[in-house]
Order: C-alpha cells, then structure tokens, then sequence
C-alpha cells in the first residue's frame, strides 16, 4: 500500500520529469498543519542548483503536478516551498484501507537483508546492571522493527564468558568460595570473590602469580579449571534468562566470546599470511597506516605471550556470521567507549574482503539524578534486577491508587507492563546517543511523552468498546467501515494515522526508535484532542461508526507501535 509520501513523492518526480528538471529535495510532512499536510522544498533546491528563482520554478512545477485526485490545488509558500493538502475524502478512503490491513500500511523492504544484531552481550561472573538497559532494550526494539520490515534477523547474544577475569574467579572460588553464600545468591558471590582476589593481587605479587596460574591452566584445557569455568558460565546464564524473561527479550542465538576459542590461532595464522597482520614487539598487530584516524592505534590480535583478546574473538566472530550466518548486514548495539574497537574490526574486515554492511550503534549513558553515572549510594552499579523489581512495585503502587478494585491477577499483569514499559519506553524515546537522567517520577508519569501515558491511551479506546459492547476484535477489522472526517480533529486523527507506515522504516536510517516513540506521543494527542471534540457513543450515524472506526484503528496503531518498541499493553488498568 503506497504512503501518502510516497505517492506524493513519485507524482513530484512526474512533474519533474515533465518540466525537464532533475530530481531534487523530498516531500515531507508539513512541519505546521497551516502548511497543509505535505510540503516539499524541491524548487528550492532546484533553484540553487540552477540559479534561478526560486518560486518561479515552484510556480513551473506545480503547473505540471497533477495531485487532483488526492490534493487541494498546491500552493506556494514562502520563499518556494510548496505545500500540499490532501482532502478529506482522500484520507477517509485511506484510512478504511488501513482497517482492512493487518501491517497498517507498512510495507516490506523491497531488499530484504539478512542481519545479525548483537545486542546486550553481557559479561559472565558480572551482575547485568542498568548500564546494559540501553543495549538491551535498543537492540530488541531494532530487531523487532527490522522482522516487521521483512528483513531476516538473527539476535546473537554475544555473552563475554572468556577472558582474563577468569584467572580470579577461579582462584576466588578454591581460595574464598562461600557455598551457602553462592546457593543464596550465586552472582553476588561470584563478584564478591572476584573483588576479594583482585584486592589481594594488588596487594601480594603471590597471588598475582596464582591468578595467573589458574588463567593459564583453564586456557590449557585443565579440568578442574574447565568444570569451575563452565559452572560459573551457567550460574550467569541463569541470572541473565531471568532478566530477560522479565524483559520479554529472546535470543536466537547465544555465542559467547568462548564459541570462537578453537578459531582463534587460525584468525591469526591467516591475518599473518595475507601480510595483514605483522609481528611487532613480539605481539601480532594489525597497522592502519592508511586510515588517518587508526594510524596511531594498531589493533593486537595475539599478545607477546601468545595470549588472544577481545579482537581476536571480534575478527573470529565477523568470519562466523559472516560465512556461516550468511549475514549481509551485522549490527553491534555496544557502547561508545567500544568505537576505537569496533573501527578496528570493522577495518579488518574490509582488508580481508568483507563487503557486508556492519554497523556499529552506540548510544549514551544513563545518569543519576547528580548528573553522574547512575550508581546506589554505596557506590556501586545498580543491579538490573532490582531496578526491574522497583519498577513493577512503583507501577503497581500508582495503579493501585488508581483503580483499586482491580482484581490481584489484574494487577500483576498491569504493573508488568506498566512499569517494564516505562523503563523500556523512557530509554527508547530519547535520542540514542544523548545522556539521559533516570527518573522513576518522569518515566511512570501519566502525563507526557511515557509509557503509562500511551498505554493509558488506550485503555481508554478499549473501555470505549466495552462500553459500547461492540465487539472489537484486534486485527479484525469491520470490512465496510466508513470514514467520514468532518472535525478537524477527525482529520487530523486520521492523517496521522495514515503516518504510522511512513514512520516505521525512517527509525532504521539512524538506527533512532525514538522517532518512533514521538510519533506515538503524538498520535495520542491528537486522539485525547478528538476524543475532547467529537463524542462518540453519543454521536448519530453516520458519525458514530466512522469514529468508533478511528477509535479502533488508533488502538491498533499504538499497539502494534508499542509492540514494535518491546512495550506491552494491558487491556485496563
Ligand atoms: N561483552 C562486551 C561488554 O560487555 C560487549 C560485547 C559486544 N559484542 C562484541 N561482538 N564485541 O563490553
């Protein structure tokens, strides 16, 4: 089904061809209703291009934009812009079409890709804190939006079960290990040893030397080392499992770093072949000579003392998903302070002929109300569990003031998905790479650009129809339903409506859910701004079914948007 957009843009590109002028600029949405509902700024761009005026090319083009069947005559604005309104009739008759549609208008990538996103990759013998919301949460939001685009996704959970660290979890554990402690609570017991051990190593050169001991063996394969590894591994999976059921986050796969042990001394032997890697102080590095920015900044992929790293797990991992995954596209959703890496790998990549799209999509920190990174007040990270926990108790509290008589499996179910959501949809409606304070009070606030104000919204639709006992089934639609807009606020409800399929694929340009989330914020105004200004159970007919048709396709909308943000809807609340 063509977008509003999108047909306006191809009868420009008419028009265009027609005056003999090249393509240029875009149709978008009008940046203010008094412009109509589109504008492009084609002659604008024209104008420059050709040196010529700017609204006499406006005045070319229009003469040839043939938008009869949809539009108001176009006009010309200001210093060339061109506006366009559609009619009324032109958006009833769409919208209708929407009801009948189970995408909403969205329609599928005409190229679909197949992509790998890495997303979360938490680190094992570490409590998951509030610093892997941002990955988590964007990472399932993209891969959400990318199935529904048609693209083939795989969601790779690229876990750090391997590395250094291990030396002191393993030491910890024969030397500090509490057995009770690790049953009661097994990560807290896990870090506990591992902070022990790392303040004794700092302390005692012995223990430094233990540490190293214990690293070396498990990397020789040593079995007691191997079962002390692979126990912690699965302890850390489990507490991850729980953060994830909570999250509503699924993975189709999960290779840790330790999947690409045993391609390891291959990666290297092969980067030293092709003369991309060189021996330099007794370590293989990787120089970028060429690259401005990575002339300084070699990449090593195999220690002086014969050890792999990170990056060498990285250049394995491209190998996988590119050969065996057959993935065209790769996106890593890892922080910022990861960018010097992943050009790093992303340059190997190239040199050795990988011409697949990766992407690496970092984002901003999450804050405390002191404007530093968020910790507790005994200074350490903020467990996500708990964070989890106090969402679902804030929002049980709040719908519970609310709506007290509210059954106790209902409220469980609301306070979910409120308060998963308001974490989930605080994070996902900023822009990705700016920092964000956390507020509980702003997140869980029925007011403004949040989760509770969006599922609010509707709720609201839904008692609608249970008041009306009109049956409303989600995704099944009255065939005949009729738009009639005669308020501007029905018109204004519809065409944004009408927008949900403009919107959706524009969040994969910059990877930004948030332009998502804004227009939801927005689509909900301009419902409580309909539902202000046109009654609907008390109106006649013909109105009354065209706006129970509005009602029941905003409720669509915003829970199919929500759904593509990871946010879940209750029914009441
Ligand atoms: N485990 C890493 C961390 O917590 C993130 C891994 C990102 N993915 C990757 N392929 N390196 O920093």
């Amino acid at each position: 089904m063509e977008t509003f957009q999108a047909l306006l843009a191809r009868k420009l590109a008419e028009a265009l061809s027609a005056a003999d002028l090249p393509p240029a600029g875009s149709v978008t949405p009008a940046t203010d209703p008094r412009f109509g509902d589109y504008q492009t700024n084609t002659a604008l761009v024209l104008a420059k291009q050709l040196g010529e005026n700017p609204r006499a090319l406006a005045q070319k083009i229009i003469e040839r934009l043939d938008v009869s069947d949809c539009c108001d005559p176009p006009q010309i604005a200001g210093a060339g812009f061109i506006n366009l309104t559609l009619r009324p009739e032109t958006i009833a008759a769409k919208g209708a079409e929407l009801l009948r549609d189970e995408r909403l208008g969205v329609e599928k990538a005409t190229e679909p890709k197949r992509i790998v996103i890495d997303f979360g990759s938490p680190n094992v013998a570490k409590p998951m804190h509030v610093g892997h919301i941002r990955s988590t949460v964007l990472g399932d939001a993209l891969a959400r939006i990318a199935s529904f685009l048609g693209h083939e996704v795989i969601r790779d959970n690229h876990i750090g079960d391997w590395g250094t660290q291990f030396g002191m979890v393993i030491y910890g554990w024969k030397n500090l290990l509490d057995r009770p402690a690790l049953e009661r609570d097994p990560i807290a017991e896990l870090v506990r040893i591992y902070k022990e051990t790392n303040e004794k190593a700092a302390a005692d050169s012995k223990v430094r030397e233990a540490v190293r001991e214990e690293l070396v063996k498990l990397q020789a394969g040593d079995p007691e080392n191997f079962s002390i590894w692979k126990e912690t591994v699965d302890l850390s999976m489990k507490e991850f499992e729980r953060a994830y059921q909570v999250l509503d986050i699924h993975y189709d796969i999960q290779r840790g770093e330790s999947f690409y042990n045993d391609r390891l001394s291959a990666v290297v032997e092969r980067l030293l072949k092709s003369k991309i890697a060189e021996i330099s102080e007794g370590a293989v590095c990787v120089f970028f000579r060429d690259i401005p920015e990575l002339a300084e900044k070699p990449a090593i992929i195999r220690k002086s003392d014969g050890g792999f790293n990170y990056a060498t797990t990285d250049v394995a991992t491209v190998d996988y998903r590119i050969q065996d995954l057959k993935a065209d596209t790769v996106w890593l959703v890892v922080g910022a302070p990861q960018i010097l890496h992943f050009k790093q790998i992303i340059a190997i990549a190239r040199r050795e002929g990988y011409t697949a799209d990766f992407r690496h999509i970092t984002f901003g920190s999450i804050l405390g109300e002191d404007r530093k990174l968020m910790k507790t007040r005994s200074g350490e990270n903020v467990p996500l569990r708990d964070l989890l926990d106090e969402a679902v108790q804030r929002a049980r509290k709040i719908i519970e003031e609310k709506n007290p008589d509210l059954s106790e499996s209902e409220k469980i179910d609301i306070a979910q998905k409120v308060g998963i959501g308001a974490v989930k949809y605080y994070d996902l409606s900023q822009y990705r790479m700016t920092d964000y304070i956390f507020s509980w009070e702003r997140m869980l606030s029925f007011q403004g650009n949040t989760a509770p104000y969006l599922q609010n919204a509707y709720v609201r639709i839904r008692s609608i129809f249970r008041k009306a006992a009109v049956a409303a089934p989600l995704w099944g639609a009255p065939e005949d339903a009729k738009l009639v807009l005669a308020a501007p606020e029905e018109e204004n409800l519809a065409t944004r409506l009408c927008q949900f399929a403009e919107v959706v694929p524009t969040v994969l340009n910059d990877f930004r859910p948030n332009i998502l989330a804004n227009y939801l914020f927005e689509l909900a105004n301009s419902f409580h701004a309909f539902y202000e200004a046109c009654p609907v159970l008390k109106s006649e007919e013909p109105a009354r079914s065209s706006r129970l048709a509005l009602c029941e396709l905003t409720a669509r909308v915003l829970h199919r948007g929500l759904d593509l943000l990871g946010i879940a809807v209750p029914e009441k609340m």
